[in-house]
């Protein structure tokens, strides 16, 4: 088990190179079910969880292929071709280990005509439904099961007929395996109050790519015309606007200026607006988004929503921001209902937090102070990184596997602008 040590008080300069989106790839990967013609998906980033997604496509009988780029690139690429699907299950020590297995859903249902996938489970910030996953294929005319623990998927005779599903609360999970189920079917599906965050319009870019046919990508309301077949790809994944912000709210802690490359600042207007509130300094052209503190930091009052609201997966990050500002900040958090773990770590490093139910009061304070911290999820983990640059002494974070999910090569990346930071054998 690795361990993260952080001295803090570096001021960050530099620029980071931002890989692709974890959760762009996650529902990328799993199209390749949707055609025998090999996909290819370039700026793949190096995570845990995307070589996880590999090996359970290599369960179903999909070869995958990691096409050569240098050990000190970031990112690489994978081609995949399903010519022939051997198997229809996703097992539970699978998915267990990756509750996005469950994006499997929907594309081997609508290309093996059936599907049986492992119940996700809950996790650490909310014990994530999939109650409007199984609603969006019934209502295309899927038949489900649920037994032994397992989602058992499979189409009528004569295959799916599509279908019309108002989702009654925005889900991005349960909104790509709507997407990718509908591609297939035999006639249109028409999708209401559906997600809209980038990832998903990514995901509907690159099916077009293959010959589906959507209208309305980028909106709530999207039509999917069904096709017979699709065909194979080559595709780049966009750049993760949340590692990005995250690695913007480092850049703001910690007093530095940092240019976030490749960063597509029309991703991240949620998070740059909260950014520049809190008194940043935030550029941004084609390419990039360059981040420079100005001064104090300023306490302010953020609400996490479905894009283009506030990110929740940006909410972590900025109350380890927003920690060190001179005044109280209040964040409610509206998507999930257990996402302040980070909370009792941050305050062991000084920060005055008070939370109540899903709303969280912040008390600005003048220092932060190193100490040993444990990460709980994803985003907790790297609200720890965020809080131990700026801490006075040395931080040491635990439980890196969470990290590795999420961010790839996190302390090379950091390093490179400066930050003293080092992974160890814990
Ligand atoms: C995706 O999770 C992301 N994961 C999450 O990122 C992100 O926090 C979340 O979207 C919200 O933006 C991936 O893309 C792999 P949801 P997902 O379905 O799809 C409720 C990270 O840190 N809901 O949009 O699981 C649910 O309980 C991760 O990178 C149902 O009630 O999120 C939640 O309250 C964490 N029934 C709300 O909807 C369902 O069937 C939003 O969940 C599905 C969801």
């Amino acid at each position: 088990m690795d361990k993260l040590i952080i001295k803090g008080g570096n001021r960050l300069k530099g620029t980071i190179p931002i890989s692709g989106a974890k959760n762009a790839a996650l529902t990328l990967i799993p199209c390749a079910l949707l055609t025998e013609e090999p996909l290819t998906l370039r700026n793949l980033p190096r995570l845990a969880d995307i070589d996880g997604f590999q090996h359970l496509m290599n369960q179903f009988g999909v070869t995958t292929v990691i096409q050569g780029t240098r050990p000190e690139d970031f990112g690489r690429v994978m081609s995949m071709e399903a010519t022939r699907i051997t198997s229809t299950i996703a097992p539970y020590d699978l998915v267990r280990k990756m509750r996005a297995s469950i994006l499997v859903l929907g594309p081997m249902l609508a290309r093996a005509g059936e599907a049986t996938v492992s119940m996700p489970g809950g996790c650490a910030i909310g014990n994530r439904p999939i109650d409007l996953h199984l609603k969006a294929l019934e209502a295309f005319g899927a038949h489900i099961e649920l037994a032994a623990g397992y989602v058992k998927a499979y189409q009528p005779d004569g295959g799916m007929p599509g279908g019309d599903f108002d989702f009654p609360v925005v889900s991005v999970g349960a909104t790509e395996n709507a997407l990718m189920a509908a591609v297939l079917a035999n006639g249109t599906s028409r999708l209401f109050n559906a997600a809209r965050e980038p990832e998903i319009v990514d995901l509907c870019n690159m099916l077009v790519a293959m010959g589906a046919e959507i209208e309305g990508i980028g909106t709530s309301n999207l039509t999917i015309h069904g096709v017979k077949r699709l065909h194979g790809a080559t595709y780049r994944v966009m750049p993760d606007r949340i590692e990005a912000g995250s690695y913007a709210c480092a850049a703001a802690i910690t007093g530095g200026e940092v240019r976030l490359e490749g960063a597509k600042a029309d991703d991240m207007m949620a998070t740059i607006h909260a950014l520049q509130a809190i008194g940043i300094h935030v550029d941004w052209d084609a390419k990039s988004v360059t981040v420079a503190a100005n001064g104090a930091l300023k306490p302010v009052d953020l609400t996490t929503a479905p894009y283009p609201g506030l990110a929740t997966d940006m909410q972590a990050q900025l109350m380890a921001l927003l920690a060190r500002a001179e005044g109280t900040s209040v964040l409610k958090e509206t998507i999930f209902e257990n996402r302040f773990m980070h909370v009792p770590e941050l305050a062991r490093m000084g920060a005055h937090i008070a939370t109540e139910g899903r709303t969280a009061i912040v008390k600005g304070v003048e220092r932060l102070t190193g100490a040993e911290v444990m990460a709980t999820d994803l985003r907790a983990s790297m609200s720890l990184v965020i809080a131990g640059l700026a801490a006075e002494g040395e931080t040491t974070v635990r439980r890196l596997y969470h990290l590795d999910r999420g961010y790839e090569r996190l302390e090379e990346k950091l390093q490179l602008v400066g930050a003293d930071i080092e992974r160890v054998d814990d």
